[in-house]
Parts: structure tokens; C-alpha cells; sequence
């Protein structure tokens, strides 16, 4: 069913009957509905008296008729959850009326000011959404729909005005007043208050506001632009968090350099504020020169923080700078196309992320969040298009399709025009909606004029949901080989018919016979089917296809197992080798889990899958960073997908049982290299140039050891944790012990949290580590840490460490007697009074249930009518449990 329709009302079901009277069902908004706002707001002037159970927010706005909108005599300001304490037009009081949360105010002549006084309670603001409180700080969140919850206003992103902002608040609380824009005022007021103006000449619209008040701190370093603007740039935070900063702040100066090399775009303020909070939704955000971000994203040294987390800073430090351009100074016409920002920064922090630590290694990270959360997605009931059609929530729709298809997409067109021409896309795009409110549409008009290509059915791309699948025919016709590809796009909810997708990919064939390498070259699929005539490099063919994964497609095709170890030994293409070995292990991985291997078959794939990986932990020719990658099986949520897309339904017991198997074997035959592995390893040291590929290896290896040999990894496990340097070495060792059913666990969970109690983003390292666990306890486990004193639901970040840990933790979610499924049903109903946004975010997992087989999918469909018989549901939750239970 389409999500646009009311829900149905299976017969039989009361309570779901009950849910689907409600009269709380929330509106779908259509894409096709959009019209321009009949008022321009040029100016906006907000004066804040600030506490934490009062605020008080006087708003003045200038609003002029929209010549080009329809005439209207009313203005629609939108409002949540607030009431006008005073309403004048022209400075005199004037009818209003509500209408359900919007105020209504009537305006007769083409220009007036309209003055609004409200009152909110920031401290009782637990959605985090509008001004809240976090920490004994005041802070906002406003995109996508949050301004309505501070002062009424047009919220809707095509709405851009220049903003002045007075602040003012108790001195002791709120030594530090920010706000967009630069600072043009302070001063001292009665009573131990001060106060502050910020001035944002740059219009924005009302999604971009922030403010914060708080006893905060900065970390400072000027970044001189290239042509010569000093922008002060700080990154503030508590004072005890001040030491762990550098990094973002460096991050920061990288990011700005790079963007200028790169899209030759220049930062347009005199001042960059970075302000990190502990209670947030999402990772972090945009704000015009005043980003806020999540501590996660901020705060990071040896001790508390890994690798990886030292990566995930740099990139959402990026990926917020970037913004600026892509999001700010160009904005979104409406919400619709909220990929137009979010697509294309992403695929400019991928860019950037990959020219600071290596293009192959990154482009498998992406590759492989792509698989494990947007593909799932894509064959769901929560499938839509990255410029989706309807919805009744937006938040619903900052999802992985949105954000990082929205990027592969974008990628491609820069695949297939080159990055030269590619940019003058960009540049053109840029140029020509400056200052505005666009579309996807303006987008990929601008790169169709700019780079000097057509478009017209590469458009698909933002229309049609599902991943396209493309099987593979080939044969030897003298020196080409014929290469015939067929692409079909599954059906989605709402979208039965497809039209044929443009699919670039880059391909090359090599020979095993001659051992020679083809030369790449880029073909693109435009057809339903299609042959290519490709030079043969010699005899025995082996295709490498989708190369650097120029397509996010799956590719479907039977393969010699010989042919993948080749590509997996010898290909030139780093990323090709991770693919066959990918390739190989789950085409391995799935004839094991649907029992449809006789042992003696079983065997042989065992064996050559151990060769190529033997080939993997020896070849002196690949550093370390590279070898961690290519040792990582193919995750249980990916098989899944792949499982579930074939004649069977997914079984997730015996997809774990055969993962782990590969794992087991793989341990035994290879104990000595292993060993060695992490012994070489171990003695490198953190600052080592090879430091950081050291370390992912090393815990690479424990993960195998601890499928053959527990108490040998236990051991090893312990002494790494015990000797660790670092927080990467400690959390990789800890991880191995939590699946472990040994009393060397215990001990150093203990340790681990009575080391860093005081931490709370190490606090979430602990929950997340036992929620993630193998171990046999681990649904007990996680039910008793629900409890444990620092365990909190009012906190996002922790909700995130122990419940979506455990819902991304497929044994223990699963697990056949429904108990997982439960747990995350009464996590969502809890929740979901306090905080919608992020309650609605566990409601995927157990959408899935179409696609499992038939026990579990009956327990999980029942955990989801369970919830939808709750009513009184959040508009979030009930749009993501309605279409889970549609589609
Ligand atoms: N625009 C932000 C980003 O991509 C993310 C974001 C959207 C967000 N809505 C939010 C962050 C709500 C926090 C809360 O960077
Ligand atoms: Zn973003």
C-alpha cells in the first residue's frame, strides 16, 4: 500500500482498529503539493530573556506579500506546543485564532510588522527539539521543524531573512552567550545578568537559528582564507572536556583548506563557532556559524577515544563545514529535497576523508555502511526515493537512503563526467543559486550545463526506490569478451513499474591465464539489457566489475571460485580485491546457511575462502589499513539482505551459525599466521606511521582466534587490554572478552568502568560493548544494565549505546524466543512520549519482518501491532510503524 493512503484495518485485529480510528493520525505531506509561501520575511528580530523553566521570546518580523505567491490575507505562523502570550500588527493588538498549532493572523496591506511574545519552559523540553536545557546549558535544534517550537514563524526552509538576536540571561549560568552571525553588542543588565547581540548577515532560513547560553570554554586557532579573511574559530565545550579538542579544532582547519583546493569554496564569516552538547539527537548541525554538535563528534584523545572515533569526528567536523556551502548559502526549497544538501555534503565528506587517510580504505567504509544500512532499507517497507514523495513526519526521513544514496548518486554523475568537468558542475550550481532556495532538480540541471552532459534518464535515480540488481552473461566471442548485463529494479511500496536506471560502471578484464591486467574502461548500462564488447587481456577471463563501486547496485552473477581468488590476490584495484573476497565469502556463506552444500563441498569452499585469506595475512605488499579491511567477513545484516533476496526467507540463526563457522575455520587453519599477525602488531607503537593499521589488525586477529580457540583469545585479549596505551587496543580487547565466557571478562569490564566512570561517551563504550556481545547472557544482560544507575532513556546518546547497539546485534536480537524483539517494542513505547525523534529510529528493526522467516516474522509483526494498539503515538512513530505493518 502506498504510505500516502490511511492505514488499513486487517480484519479480526481490534486494536489495531482502535489505532487506525484514532484522531490523532497525522496528515501526509505531498511533494506535488508545493507552493510558495504568500509572505517574504526580510527581517526577523529576537530578544530572549533566558532560564531554564522560563524563557521568554519576543519576536518582531517584517513581512512583505510575496509577489510571487497567490494573494492571502492572512499570515500562517507555524507553532508547537506554544501560546501567544501578545500578538500586535503594526504595534497595535490585533485578532488572531489558532488553528490546531499554527497562529492565524490577518494582514491587510503589503508590508507590516508583527511583533509576537511567547513563553516556553526549556528544562521540560525533553524531545530536544526548539531551546532546551542539557547539562545546565541552554541550547537549540531547530532542523528540520524545532523553530515552531521557540517562537511562531513560517518554518519551512524556503523562507530566508536576516536575523539580529538579543540575548540575555543570569551571568553566573551563562557566562557565554552565542548565537549566529558575529557578535555586535554586550553588555551588563540587573540583577547578575548580561546580555549579547549577534547580528547573521547572511539570510537564512529558520531551520539554521541557533543559540546557546552556558559556562563553556573555547578552544581557539585562527584560519586565514585564501583570499586573506581571518576567521576566528573556536570549538567550545566544559572546561574538563577542553582537552580533548585539538582534534576537531585541526579537523576544522583541514576541512576549510580542503574546501577551498577542492570545490573553491571560501568560508563567508568572521567567526566559526563549534559548541559540543551531550543530550542530541543526531550527530551534529549546520547552524550559520554556529554549529552544534554532539560530544561524540567533538571530543577525542588516545585515552577515551579509537580510531575510528578519531575518523568519525573528522568527518562530521567536515561534513558540517561543508554545509556552508552546500545547505546554507544554498539552501532547500522544501523538505523533499532535503538530499539536495544532505546527498551532495556527504559526498564531499567522503571526498575529503578519503584525500586525508586513503581512497581505497574509505571508499570500503562507505561501501559497507551503504550495504548494511541502506540497502536493508531500500528492500523494506520503509523503501522511498532519495527525493521521497510524501511524509507525514520529516524527521522520519533523514535516513541512510536520503544521506548516503543521496551521495552515490551524486557520485556517479561525477564518475561519468570526470572530476574536472564535475566541477564545473558544482562551480555552476554554486554560482547560480547563491542566496537561494533549491531543488534537486536546480541540481542536476546546473551539473547537465555545467559539465556538459544529459541527465534526462539518469533522473530516475531520484524518482525510483529499490536497488537496482544487474546479472551478468558472458561469453569469449574472439578477442572481446561479450559482457551482457540485465538490470531490474525491485518493486517498492508505491512503485511497482520501473523504468531502466543509467548505471556507470567501471570494469576491466583480466587473464589468470596469461596472469596479465586488463585495462579499465567505464561502460554505461542505459538499457534493460545490454552487450559489451570488452579486449580480452588473455585466456581465462576474470571480470572485475563495478570497480571502486562506481554503481550502488547489487551484481548478481555465478562466478568460478578461482576467478575471485585471483581477483581477490591480484587485482589493481584495491577495492576490487576487497569485492571478490566479499563476493566469495558470501556466495560460500549462503550455500552453507540454506544447508544446500554436501559437507565434502563445504570443504573445498572452506579451503580456498582460507587460501585467499591466508594470501591476505601475508602479503607483505599491503599495509596493515588495507589488510583490516579485506579480513572483515561480510556483515550478519548484510547476508541477511542477500539472503532474504533470494528464493528464501532470511534466517538469521543460520546465517550466524555459518559466519561464525568461516570464522572458526579460517582461525584454525591459519593459528600460526595469525599469532604472528598479532604479535608484530603488538609491538608497533601508537605513533607509529603504521600505528593505526597495526591496531586495526591486531583486533582483526583476536576476533578470528576467539571463534577457534576462546581460551587462548581470552588470554590474549586480557594481556592487550591490560598493556593497551590507547583506548583502540582497550576496546578492541574488551569487545573479544565481552563475547567470551570467561572470568577474565569481568574483571576488566569492571575496570573499564570504574576507570572511566566521570566519561560518559566511554560510559556508552561499555553499555554498547555487552548490548553488542556474543555472549550466551546477553539478552539478561542487557535487560539488567537497562537498570544500572548510569543506565538513563533521557539521554540520547545512551539509549543509542545499549538499545540500538543491541538491535544492531543480530544473534542476540533475534534470538527465536522474541525476547529481543520485546525489549525494542517496549524501548519504543517508553520512549516515545519523551523523545519521538529517536524512538521512531528503532522501529526499523523490526519492520524487517517481511523478509524473515515465517516464526520470527509472526513475533516481530506482533511487536509492531502491539505498539500501534498503544495510541496516542508520536506522529514519528506512528508513520514508521504504520508502513512497517503496509507495506
Ligand atoms: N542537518 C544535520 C546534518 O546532516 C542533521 C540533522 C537533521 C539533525 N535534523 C536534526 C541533527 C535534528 C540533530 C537534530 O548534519
Ligand atoms: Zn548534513
Amino acid at each position: 500500500m502506498d504510505i500516502a493512503t490511511t492505514p488499513t484495518n486487517p480484519e479480526g485485529n481490534p486494536d489495531l482498529a482502535d489505532a487506525a480510528r484514532s484522531p490523532h493520525e497525522p496528515p501526509v505531506i505531498l511533494r506535488a503539493d508545493y507552493r510558495p509561501f504568500g509572505w517574504l520575511v526580510p527581517q526577523v528580530k529576537l530578544d530572549f530573556a533566558l532560564g531554564i523553566t522560563r524563557t521568554s521570546v519576543r519576536a518582531e518580523l517584517t513581512v512583505q506579500r510575496n509577489a510571487r505567491a497567490d494573494h492571502a490575507d492572512t499570515i500562517r505562523l507555524n507553532g508547537d506546543s506554544l501560546v501567544p502570550v501578545a500578538v500586535t500588527v503594526d504595534g497595535v493588538a490585533t485578532d488572531w485564532r489558532m488553528d490546531g498549532p499554527d497562529l492565524i493572523v490577518p494582514l491587510r496591506e503589503d508590508t507590516h510588522l508583527l511583533a509576537i511574545e511567547t513563553e516556553i519552559d526549556p528544562g521540560a523540553n525533553t524531545q530536544l527539539m526548539g531551546l532546551y536545557a542539557s547539562g545546565g546549558m541552554l541550547c537549540t535544534q531547530c532542523e528540520a521543524e524545532g523553530f515552531r517550537r521557540i517562537t511562531f514563524f513560517p518554518d519551512r526552509p524556503d523562507v530566508l531573512s536576516v536575523y539580529t538576536v538579543r540575548m540575555e540571561g543570569d551571568k553566573a549560568a551563562f557566562p557565554i552567550l552565542l548565537c549566529n552571525g558575529n557578535k555586535v553588542a554586550e553588555g551588563e543588565g540587573a540583577d547578575g545578568t548580561h546580555w549579547a547581540e549577534w547580528h547573521d548577515p547572511w539570510p537564512k532560513p529558520s531551520y539554521l537559528f541557533a543559540l546557546v547560553a552556558g559556562d563553556l570554554v573555547a578552544n581557539s586557532k585562527p584560519f586565514t582564507t585564501r583570499s586573506g579573511r581571518v576567521v576566528e574559530c573556536n570549538v567550545w565545550v566544559r572546561k574538563e572536556d577542553l582537552a580533548r579538542t585539538d582534534h576537531a579544532l585541526e579537523s576544522l582547519h583541514r576541512s576549510m583548506t580542503w574546501d577551498e583546493e577542492v570545490f573553491g569554496r571560501e568560508y563567508d564569516l568572521d567567526l566559526y563557532n563549534i559548541v559540543a552538547v551531550s543530550d542530541f539527537n543526531m550527530g551534529a548541525m549546520e547552524n550559520k556559524g554556529l554549529n552544534v554538535f554532539n560530544t561524540k563528534y567533538v571530543l577525542a584523545d588516545p585515552d577515551t577515544a579509537t580510531d575510528a572515533d578519531f575518523d568519525a569526528v573528522e568527518g562530521v567536523i567536515a561534513h558540517e563545514y561543508f554545509h556552508n556551502w552546500s545547505g546554507n548559502r544554498v539552501t532547500c526549497r522544501d523538505w523533499f529535497q532535503l538530499s539536495l544538501k544532505e546527498g551532495f555534503t556527504v559526498l564531499r565528506d567522503q571526498l575529503f576523508s578519503q584525500d586525508m587517510r586513503g581512497e581505497a580504505v574509505k571508499r570500503i567504509e562507505d561501501v559497507r555502511i551503504l550495504r548494511a544500512a541502506q540497502f536493508p532499507e531500500d528492500a523494506g517497507p520503509l523503501a522511498h526515493p532519495i527525493r521521497p514523495d510524501s511524509y507525514r513526519e520529516i524527521s522520519n526521513f533523514y535516513t541512510a537512503t536520503v544521506y548516503n544514496k543521496g551521495a552515490e548518486v551524486i557520485r556517479m554523475m561525477r564518475s561519468m563526467v570526470g572530476v574536472e568537468r564535475f566541477r564545473a558542475g558544482t562551480d555552476l550550481y554554486f554560482d547560480r543559486h547563491d542566496g537561494e532556495a533549491a531543488t534537486c532538480e536546480d541540481f542536476v540541471t546546473a551539473i547537465e550545463d555545467g559539465a556538459g552532459i544529459d541527465l534526462t534518464q539518469f533522473r530516475h535515480w531520484y524518482s525510483q526506490a529499490g536497488t537496482p540488481r544487474i546479472t551478468v552473461a558472458s561469453a569469449v566471442e574472439g578477442d572481446k569478451l561479450a559482457l551482457t548485463l540485465t538490470q531490474t529494479i525491485p518493486a517498492t511500496p508505491g512503485q511497482s513499474d520501473k523504468q531502466p536506471m543509467v548505471i556507470p560502471l567501471r570494469v576491466a578484464v583480466h587473464s589468470r591465464a596469461a596472469d596479465a591486467l586488463g585495462a579499465e574502461e567505464l561502460i554505461v548500462l542505459t538499457e534493460g539489457q545490454q552487450t559489451f564488447h570488452l579486449p580480452l587481456a588473455g585466456g581465462d577471463p576474470a571480470l572485475s566489475i563495478n570497480r571502486g563501486f562506481t554503481a550502488p547496485v547489487v551484481i548478481e552473477r555465478q562466478v568460478a571460485t578461482e576467478e575471485l581468488v585471483f581477483l581477490a590476490a591480484r587485482d589493481d584495484d584495491p577495492f576490487a580485491r576487497f569485492e571478490a573476497l566479499q563476493e566469495f565469502a558470501v556466495n560460500h556463506l549462503m550455500g552453507v546457511a540454506a544447508g544446500s552444500y554436501a559437507p565434502e563441498a563445504r570443504a573445498a569452499g572452506e579451503a580456498a575462502f582460507v587460501g585467499a585469506m591466508r594470501a591476505i595475512l601475508t602479503d607483505p605488499a599491503l599495509d596493515d589499513a588495507m589488510r583490516g579491511e579485506l579480513m572483515m567477513l561480510p556483515s550478519e545484516t548484510y547476508l541477511f539482505e542477500v539472503m532474504a533476496s533470494g528464493v528464501r526467507k532470511a534466517d538469521p540463526g543460520a546465517i550466524h551459525d555459518a559466519r561464525e563457522g568461516l570464522k572458526a575455520a579460517i582461525a584454525s587453519a591459519l593459528a600460526g599466521e595469525l599469532a604472528a599477525l598479532h604479535a608484530r602488531a603488538a609491538a608497533t607503537a601508537y605513533d607509529d606511521p603504521n600505528g593505526r593499521g597495526a591496531r586495526k589488525v591486531k583486533t582483526q586477529a583476536l576476533v578470528f582466534i576467539a571463534a577457534a580457540d576462546p581460551a587462548k583469545a581470552a588470554a590474549m585479549a586480557a594481556a592487550q587490554y591490560d598493556a593497551a596505551d590507547n583506548m583502540t587496543d582497550r576496546q578492541g580487547a574488551l569487545m573479544v572478552l565481552c563475547s567470551l565466557d570467561h572470568p577474565a571478562r569481568e574483571a576488566r569490564l569492571a575496570h573499564f568502568l570504574s576507570a572511566y566512570e566521570d566519561n560518559a561517551l566511554v560510559v556508552d563504550k561499555w553499555f554498547s560493548l555487552q548490548a553488542l556481545s556474543l555472549h550466551p547472557r546477553v539478552i539478561e544482560q542487557v535487560k539488567e544494565l537497562a537498570n544500572h544507575p548510569q543506565f538513563t532513556i533521557r539521554n540520547p546518546n545512551r539509549v543509542r549505546s545499549l538499545h540500538m547497539a543491541f538491535a544492531g546485534n543480530p544473534k542476540a536480537f533475534h534470538d527465536a524466543s522474541g525476547e529481543g524483539y520485546r525489549m525494542i517494542a517496549d524501548l519504543i513505547l517508553a520512549l516515545d512520549p519523551i523523545n519521538p525523534q529517536t524512538a521512531a529510529r528503532f522501529v526499523p528493526a523490526l519492520g524487517r519482518w517481511r523478509r524473515i522467516e515465517p516464526v520470527r516474522a509472526a513475533l516481530m509483526q506482533g511487536e509492531l501491532e502491539r505498539i500501534m494498539a498503544a495510541g496516542n503515538l508520536s506522529r514519528d512513530t506512528f508513520e514508521q510503524v504504520s508502513r512497517s505493518l503496509d507495506a
